[in-house]
């Protein structure tokens, strides 16, 4: 029996080495260690086998197959390098092929909203003033009312590049700006651009966003055009059916001040975390320009009035589109941006 074992192991371990391609290498382990195959046969005649020769005659079986199994892995391998070398010696592999193009992209929803709420308010003649994204401590705070030590700077906190630069927290410091530019001719402008804040990131806050300042000075101007100005913006945005809350608030740079919130599209008013569970998102902060702004700005509050305001660009799209978490946007996950 022994001896069986030992001519099936060289005759096998001969075909095997006479298999030059996957083809015969593939009918080989078929005929020999399939599950019909010649060593499952040799196995099953282990109860015929004398009962004093059975372990020596299972132990040999057993090693015949083990050896051929790691003969056939190890030929297989060397058999699938060979052939791959010889592929690419006959193809070769031609570097000059140009690339798979990358599919084209669109702009971010970030930059989509932007441009609809720039569109809405070029319909009402405002025009677009950029002023810089480092501002100085001066602009952002100082001139807007905000003397050092003013508490509504820690609201207001962001991040500082020396002791008198930083990031400005909102676009209101372009107010100063535009009208120290224009004074003493009338203004309806808009001062799109990023504001940075330091802030705990949560689904309505990031610590980078954008804002939309709208300023408009001339005068006889009243909060009544103010109000009128943003329902229309309001209206034209996020069509006829949304419903805007004006309510009463307090900013240093406007008196009176007041914010506009939006009903919640996400929850559809009943409350969720996006809205702080009052099912109205908080999307503008607004108010008659304050006698010392107009007065840092050039403009004497005894002949001008004013009114300003301040959007948010992601906040009131995450009420147009029903987004729940302001962090997708600068997420950069493919499949929430191609859906804008
Ligand atoms: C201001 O920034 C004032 N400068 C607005 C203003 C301008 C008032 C002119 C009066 C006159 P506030 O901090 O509330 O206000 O922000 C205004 C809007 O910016 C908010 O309503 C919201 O839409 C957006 N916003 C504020 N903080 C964040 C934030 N962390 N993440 C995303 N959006 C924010």
């Amino acid at each position: 029996m022994i001896e069986r074992i030992d001519s099936l192991q060289t005759q096998a371990l001969q075909a095997l080495s006479a298999a030059e391609d996957a083809a015969t290498l593939q009918s080989w382990h078929t005929l020999y260690l399939g599950r019909k195959g010649q060593v499952g046969e040799l196995m099953k005649l282990i109860s015929s086998v004398p009962k004093e020769e059975r372990p020596a005659f299972g132990q040999a079986a057993n090693q015949l197959k083990r050896s051929l199994e790691a003969a056939y892995e190890e030929h297989h391998e060397a058999l699938a390098s060979r052939e791959l070398a010889a592929e690419l010696e006959h193809q070769g592999l031609d570097v000059t092929l140009p690339g798979r193009p990358g599919g084209p992209g669109h702009l971010h929803i970030s930059t989509q909203t932007l441009r609809q709420i720039i569109a809405i308010f070029a319909e009402m003649g405002f025009q677009v003033y950029e002023s810089p994204d480092v501002e100085t401590d001066e602009m952002n705070y100082g001139l807007l009312n905000m003397p050092p030590h003013h508490p509504a700077r820690d609201m207001w906190d962001t991040f500082w590049v020396s002791d008198e630069l930083l990031l400005r927290t909102h676009t209101s410091p372009g107010q100063i700006r535009v009208m120290r530019e224009r004074c003493p001719e009338p203004i309806r402008v808009i001062l799109p651009g990023k504001c940075y804040r330091y802030e705990q990131i949560t689904a309505r806050s990031e610590h980078q966003f954008y804002q939309v300042e709208g300023l408009a000075v001339g005068h006889s101007i009243t909060m009544g055009d103010l109000i009128g100005t943003m329902t229309h913006f309001a209206r034209r945005f996020y069509g006829p059916d949304r419903r805007v809350r004006i309510r009463g608030s307090y900013f240093p740079f406007t008196e009176p001040s007041i914010e506009a919130d939006m009903d919640c599209i996400l929850c559809a008013g009943e409350g969720c975390r996006v809205c702080k569970h009052s099912g109205w998102l908080e999307v503008a902060g607004a108010g008659m320009v304050h006698p010392v702004v107009l007065q840092n700005g050039g403009y004497d509050p005894d002949e001008w009035s004013g009114f300003a305001f301040g959007f948010g660009v992601e906040r009131p799209a995450m009420v147009k589109y029903g987004i729940d978490d302001i962090r997708l946007f600068y997420g950069n996950d493919l499949r929430f941006l191609r859906q804008f």
